[in-house]
């Protein structure tokens, strides 16, 4: 047999050997820290080698791979409170498993209808959490970035001549992604606006209407709005019905941020979070953060399909043997035409589990995260930045100045130190701001009360450290 192609046996050994070292690997998790990254650039600086000419055995491998993992944040551990967890569900893992080891091609719709078709009902059950009707469509990307940035592409083809002259609005607090997405879709950076936020971080709506009139009377043609659903930083949600009537006024598009608050409409509180989200022209939507999902799963969601594809399709004389015409291609809908069949890693689990398992899960890191937020508002110590909107605590040791923020990075560092919990930072208003973000499947209260119990008893510490900073 060819060396690239496995026997039956040997198949199986890999498969069992895989399988156990996953396995070793996810149940260990709960004890393994929340990070660790000392010595990581020596360990990947032993990867850094060159083309390997004979075979290796599969054990000599994993064995390698094993401290390669360990080395780093542990994004799918419960004791992931940074940035935007998400933890990554094993029944994910094993559609992602299966769809890459039976390699059907899902670029178009011939060739596998039925696996395009889940694809669809996937994006449908997306496109229904989030209100959207039954006319809705979307596409699965790699994540929230590339959804934006095919966002951005269908404003612009559907609301613009010249694209000279366009100008988008979003907020101070918007995700950097946007910009960027803007700036390769072809616009200046002159041309994107950046509307204040109010005293919740929210887009700040007269401003918003003043910059909009102002750059029509300067004869540009603002086009597009982004609204956040969950800011990066405090999870903030943008007035989406005052937003909406603005755009529909001036008859611009609005495009919903929903990459991390998205999944929130799942809660019983959910649609009243963001009222009219479906009212907005797309959503971009990461199921690698609130579904849970691995990294790599992002959703672009349109109310009408028909501008995404208008942005997105193009014929060539090599595919008409196998491009439907009257069905979609996931090749109309995005910039890739080959990809990997991402459809099954949302399908299987909705199937598998069931929706209502994701709406508890959901519902649980929004208690969580009130009932981190009531502990750490209970201490005289800390300023909290907001009651939050979704499930970010943001806070800070009070005081001012340098000193203030030097105390708090030491606060921060001194949490991680224990390996328990993981928390990140920012900046808000010139100063330093600790996140606790709860997001990952796998955080339930033992590890928030690990968090709360860490950050206050560091904070002791922290205060007595500063006098020598
Ligand atoms: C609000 C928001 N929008 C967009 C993005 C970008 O998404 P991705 O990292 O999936 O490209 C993020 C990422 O954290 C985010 O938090």
């Amino acid at each position: 047999m060819h060396p690239l192609e496995l026997t039956s046996e040997s198949l199986q050994k890999a498969l069992d050997l895989t399988s156990r070292f996953v396995r070793e690997e996810i149940d260990s998790l709960e004890e393994q820290p929340s990070a660790d990254v000392e010595g990581a650039e020596e360990l990947a600086r032993t990867f850094a080698e060159t083309l390997p000419t004979n075979p290796k055995p599969l054990e000599a491998i994993l064995d390698r791979l094993r401290p390669a993992i360990r080395k780093s944040f542990n994004t799918a551990g419960p004791g992931y409170l940074a940035f935007i967890p998400g933890g990554g569900i094993m029944s994910a893992a094993l559609a992602d498993f299966i769809a890459a080891s039976t390699n059907r091609y899902v670029g178009v719709r011939p060739p596998a209808p039925a696996l395009s078709q889940i694809e669809e009902t996937a994006i449908a059950w997306l496109a229904q959490i989030m209100g959207y009707p039954k006319t809705a469509g979307g596409i699965l990307t790699s994540g929230g970035s590339l959804s934006t940035l095919s966002a951005i592409v269908a404003a612009r083809e559907t609301k613009l001549k010249d694209i000279s002259k366009g100008t988008l609005y979003i907020s101070a607090e918007t995700h950097y992604c946007v910009p960027k997405a803007a700036r390769i879709a072809g616009f200046r950076d002159w041309q994107v606006r950046r509307v204040a936020v109010d005293d919740r971080r929210r887009m700040d709506v007269k401003a918003l209407a003043h910059a909009v009139e102002a750059d029509r009377m300067k004869g540009l043609k603002p086009f597009l709005i982004i609204a956040n659903v969950g800011t990066t930083n405090t999870g903030a949600i943008d007035e989406i019905p005052r937003l909406v009537s603005i755009g529909r006024s001036h008859s611009m598009w609005v495009h919903a941020d929903a990459a991390y608050g998205g999944f929130f409409r799942l809660a019983g509180a959910g649609p009243g979070l963001m009222p009219e989200i479906e009212e907005c022209d797309s959503i971009t939507l990461d199921p690698h953060k609130g579904m849970f999902l691995p990294y790599g799963t992002g959703c672009l969601l349109v109310r009408d399909p028909e501008n995404l594809k208008r942005a997105h399709s193009m014929d060539a004389e090599y595919l008409h043997d196998v491009r439907a015409s009257d069905s979609p291609n996931f090749s109309d809908l995005s910039p890739e035409l080959s990809r990997d069949f991402r459809g099954l890693r949302i399908w299987l689990p909705l199937v598998l589990h069931g929706v209502n398992a994701f709406r508890d899960a959901i519902e649980e890191k929004l208690m969580l995260t009130r009932w981190a937020y009531d502990r750490l508002r209970e201490d005289s110590r800390f300023e909290i930045l907001d009651e939050p909107q979704l499930s970010v605590v943001a806070f800070r040791l009070k005081g001012e100045g340098p000193t203030a923020d030097a105390r708090n990075e030491d606060l921060q560092r001194r949490v991680n130190a224990r390996g328990r919990v993981f928390l990140s930072s920012t900046r808000l208003d010139g100063r330093y701001v600790i996140r606790l973000c709860v997001l990952s499947f796998r955080t339930h209260m033992d590890r928030v009360r690990d968090a709360v119990e860490a950050i206050r008893a560091e904070a002791n510490a922290a205060e007595d450290v500063t006098p020598d900073r």
